[in-house]
């Protein structure tokens, strides 16, 4: 019964090869043009991050992770056996009203979980000061000394007001001091970029680290020769420095995604239309949300209504469904009967639907998954292409990479497709390119980049 809007679904969220390579092309220029002094819509934030772990570094180190979802605080002791460490942490929720709230909350709220698990660990704040900090800040931030970072703007869905075009450091020492524990940060940190350097301390042919969760963002080392606008501190062009690419804002100005009317809708109705145009088709922030938008239009407007005489209020909630509701239908494995699907929609929605609509969810799901592991791989090829990477290994982080059920193989599938490899004659045998689980960068990571950058200041450098 529903095949027509099947196969309308399909036209529209189906990115076929061709489509693919024209996408990361011109994701390469967009990558160049963000290291340029004019700058492009792609900021590729310098991070200051200039060397990859020699697996050697020690020391104990704090770690902070202010994500989308979860706030996180570790202590992170690397020890003298190569590449190995210790770490202990605690995870707090990081509640939603705090997302678009007010600001001095936000840092109080953080400053408040870091003091408790210092109080947790050590009994008190006495001595703790002492133990280099590493936060991982995990959105846009100009950063002209690895320990400052101006926000550009929020993504994921956060709005607190007078952050924006402020360094945020001060803001959260200020919260510390206030606490009686003037803790001082070493160095302000993207997951990216922890996840790129963390990846590499236990695998060298890590050469990019990604984020596929609530946000999409991608880090690689670049060398100073090439990136012009940073020509005036004049290092030398071989200096290799990470840059946290922020790669979710690609084609913001709208010249190559192949957008749904679905994908307009969700950036029109988010607190920064026009901001973050790739992030939308792939972060699992939106994935629900896109899934949302399509069922309540084909209940609304299309010449076959599903869910015909069943009240749909409770699917009308925007943000109603996350990317584990997705997962979850692709997961089901009656695949005859979606009787999982089925269960699920009536516990949550109070919806009940038909074989036919059962079959059309589930092929929303798979399409809307399937394009955002697709799109995904556009970035990936892109900076390889850029540095030439003709085998290495990328190391990724975050729920969608993690949870998602064939994330991983239809992403692998793509970038297959995009770079022109040969089919495998083993399929066990590695990719050139292989996309793999990373080491944990909010941790491990933002311990090694406090470590570089002590080390780097007792250098002189
Ligand atoms: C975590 C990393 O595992 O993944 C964080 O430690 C990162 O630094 C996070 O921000 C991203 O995933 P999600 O799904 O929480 O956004
Ligand atoms: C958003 C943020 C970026 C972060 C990514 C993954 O894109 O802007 O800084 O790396 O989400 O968490």
């Amino acid at each position: 019964r529903l095949q027509k809007e099947i196969e309308e679904l399909e036209r529209l969220f189906t990115i076929d090869t061709e489509k693919l390579k024209k996408i990361t092309d011109h994701f390469g220029h967009e990558l160049e043009k963000g290291l340029t002094v004019e700058g492009g819509s792609i900021p590729m934030n310098p991070t200051w991050v200039m060397s990859y772990p020699t697996g050697y570094e020690t020391g104990t180190y704090l770690a902070l992770d202010m994500g989308g979802t979860n706030l996180r605080v570790c202590q992170v002791t690397l020890t003298d056996a190569k590449s190995e460490f210790d770490i202990i942490q605690s995870k707090y929720r990081m509640p939603e009203e705090l997302k678009t709230g007010d600001a001095d909350e936000l840092w109080e709220y953080i400053a408040d979980c870091l003091i408790q698990f210092i109080e947790t660990h050590h009994g008190d704040t006495a001595n703790i000061e002492k133990l280099p900090l590493g936060f991982t800040f995990s959105y846009p931030a100009t950063q002209n000394y690895i320990d400052a970072g101006i926000l550009q703007r929020w993504t994921k869905g956060f709005n607190i007001d007078g952050v924006e075009g402020q360094n945020v450091v001060p803001m959260f020492e200020a919260a510390l001091k206030r606490r009686g524990a003037p803790i001082k940060l070493t160095a302000l940190i993207n997951d990216t970029t922890g996840t790129l350097i963390a990846s590499a301390y236990t695998d060298p042919k890590m050469k990019i680290g990604c984020i596929f969760g609530t946000g999409c963002n991608a880090a690689y080392m670049e060398n100073c020769g090439s990136i012009p606008k940073l020509a005036h501190y004049n290092l030398p062009p071989d200096t290799p420095m990470a840059i946290n690419c922020e790669w979710g804002a690609f084609d913001n100005e709208h010249q190559v995604l192949p957008r749904t009317p679905y994908d307009t809708a969700i950036d029109r109705e988010s607190p920064r239309p026009g901001q973050q145009a790739f992030e939308k088709m792939i972060a699992g922030l939106y994935l629900g949300e896109l899934f949302r938008l399509v069922l309540v239009d084909l209940a609304d407007n299309h010449q076959v209504h599903i869910f015909q005489g069943q009240s749909i209020g409770a699917l009308r909630k925007a943000y109603s469904l996350d990317s584990s509701f997705l997962s979850a239908i692709e997961e089901d494995p009656d695949k005859d009967n979606l009787s999982e699907t089925a269960d699920l929609f009536q516990s949550k929605l109070g919806i009940r639907p038909s074989k036919d609509e059962l079959k059309l969810v589930r092929r929303t799901a798979e399409l809307i998954g399937t394009r955002a592991a697709r799109l995904s791989a556009c970035g990936v090829a892109a900076i390889s292409r850029k540095k030439g990477y003709k085998t290495c290994h990328v190391g990724a982080d975050g729920s969608v990479f993690n949870k998602y059920p064939h994330f991983k193989s239809r992403g692998a599938v793509a970038l297959r497709e995009i770079l022109d490899w040969p089919d495998k004659s083993d399929p066990k045998e590695e990719d050139p390119i292989e996309i793999l689980a990373a080491e944990d960068g909010s941790g491990v990571g933002a311990a090694l980049i406090a470590a570089l950058t002590l080390e780097r200041v007792k250098k002189g450098n």
